[in-house]
C-alpha cells in the first residue's frame, strides 16, 4: 500500500474538502481572495485533512462535519504557512514563489489572520465544545512553538529535548488535534481518543523530524522548498545537534559558529559534518522510533481499511522526499 492508495481510497471525502475549502476562502477583500486562493491551490500534501477524514472513518463516523473540519486544519496550516514564511525568509514553497515574496511580508501575515479567524467562524458552526476546545489548544499551543523556535534561534546550545518541544509544539501539535478529531465525531471511547492523540502526536514529531532531515538532503524540486533555509536562519534542528555533539573540536566550532552567524556561506562545510556525523541517519532514525509509538499506538483499535491507511500514512511520513 502506498499513499497514493490512501488517496484513491479518500479521493470523494478529500474532493468534498476541496470544495469546502474553496467555498469558505470567500471574502469581499480581493486581496484575501487573491494570497489565499494562491497558496491554497498551490498543492499541498493535504495530510492534516485526510488524517482527520481517515480517522472519522476509522471510529464509523456517518455525518458531514469532518469535512468542515479538514478544511479547518488545512486552513490552519496554511495560516501557519503564511506566516513561517515570513519569520523564516523563505522564498519558495510549493515549488512558487512564497505569497511573501510575491505579496509581500504584510499581506502574508495579514492574510493568515484571515485564515485563522475563518477557521474559528467554521469550527463554531460544529457547535461542539470538546471539538473546539482540542482545536483552540492546537492553536495556542502552535503559536507557542514558533515563538519558542524564534527564541532558540541562532543558539548553538539548544539541546536535543529543546528541540523536541519545539517541533511538538509547532508541527506535532496540529496532526495530533487532527487524528483526535475524527475520534471526537465518531463517538470514540476515551482510551480511543487517546490512541489517536498519542498516534497523531508521534506521527507529527516524526514529520518534522524529517522536514528537517530533507532541508540539508532534500532535493528542491520534490520539497518544493530551498534547501538550507534553517541554516539560513540559524535553526538548531537535530542533525546540527547531532553533529555538535559528536564532532570533533573542529567542526563543532564550525557548526555553532554557523548556527550563531546564519546565512548559508557553510552550507558546503556543514553538509559535510552533518554527513560525516551521521547525523541525519540519527535523525531519520529519532523519526522511525517516533513512527513506531504512532503505529503500536492505533494498534488495538478496530482493524478496517482506514485503520490500515493511518498506518500508511505513518509509513509515508518517514520514507516521504516531498
Ligand atoms: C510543511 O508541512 C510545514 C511543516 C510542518 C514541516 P507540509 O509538508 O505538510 O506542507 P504542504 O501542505 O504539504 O505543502
Ligand atoms: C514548520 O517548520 C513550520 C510550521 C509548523 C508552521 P518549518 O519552518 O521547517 O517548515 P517549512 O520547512 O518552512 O515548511
Ligand atoms: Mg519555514
Ligand atoms: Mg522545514
Amino acid at each position: 500500500m502506498s499513499i497514493e492508495h490512501i488517496r484513491r481510497f479518500i479521493a470523494q471525502d478529500m474532493s468534498i474538502v476541496d470544495e469546502v475549502i474553496r467555498q469558505k476562502l470567500h471574502s469581499h477583500v480581493a486581496l484575501i481572495r487573491q494570497v489565499s486562493e494562491y497558496i491554497i491551490n498551490s498543492g499541498g500534501k493535504r495530510l492534516r485533512p485526510a488524517l482527520v477524514v481517515l480517522s472519522a472513518g476509522a471510529f464509523g463516523y456517518t455525518g458531514q462535519h469532518h469535512y468542515s473540519l479538514a478544511a479547518v486544519v488545512e486552513f490552519i496550516h496554511t495560516a501557519t504557512l503564511l506566516h513561517d514564511d515570513v519569520v523564516d525568509e523563505s522564498e519558495m514553497r510549493r515549488n512558487r514563489e512564497t505569497a511573501n515574496a510575491l505579496f509581500g511580508n504584510a499581506a502574508s501575515v495579514l492574510v493568515g489572520d484571515f485564515l485563522y479567524s475563518r477557521a474559528f467562524q467554521m469550527m463554531v458552526e460544529v457547535d461542539n465544545m470538546h471539538v473546539m476546545q482540542v482545536l483552540a489548544d492546537a492553536t495556542n499551543t502552535i503559536a507557542e512553538g514558533e515563538v519558542l523556535q524564534l527564541l532558540n534561534c541562532r543558539d548553538p546550545d539548544v539541546n536535543e529535548e529543546n528541540y523536541l518541544r519545539v517541533i511538538r509544539f509547532k508541527t506535532a501539535k496540529l496532526f495530533e488535534a487532527a487524528s483526535r478529531l475524527g475520534a471526537i465525531l465518531g463517538n470514540a471511547t476515551p482510551e480511543q481518543e487517546r490512541a489517536m492523540t498519542i498516534y497523531g502526536m508521534h506521527l507529527g514529531t516524526a514529520f518534522q523530524l524529517i522536514d528537517d532531515v530533507l532541508d540539508y538532503s532534500g532535493d528542491h524540486q520534490d520539497t518544493g522548498k530551498n534547501l538550507g533555509d534553517d541554516l539560513a536562519e540559524g535553526k538548531p534542528t537535530l542533525p546540527l545537534i547531532h553533529a555538535i555533539r559528536t564532532g570533533t573540536t573542529e567542526q563543532v566550532s564550525l557548526i555553532r559558529n554557523a548556527i550563531k552567524n546564519g546565512g548559508i556561506d557553510n552550507l558546503e562545510p556543514v553538509l559535510g559534518i552533518i554527513h560525516n556525523t551521521g547525523a541525519l541517519d540519527y535523525a531519520r532514525q529519532c523519526a522511525l522510533n517516533e513512527i513506531e509509538i504512532a503505529m503500536s499506538a492505533i494498534t488495538p483499535l478496530p482493524d478496517s481499511e482506514y485503520k490500515k491507511c493511518l498506518m500508511q500514512l505513518a509509513n509515508f511520513s518517514v520514507t516521504r522526499n516531498y
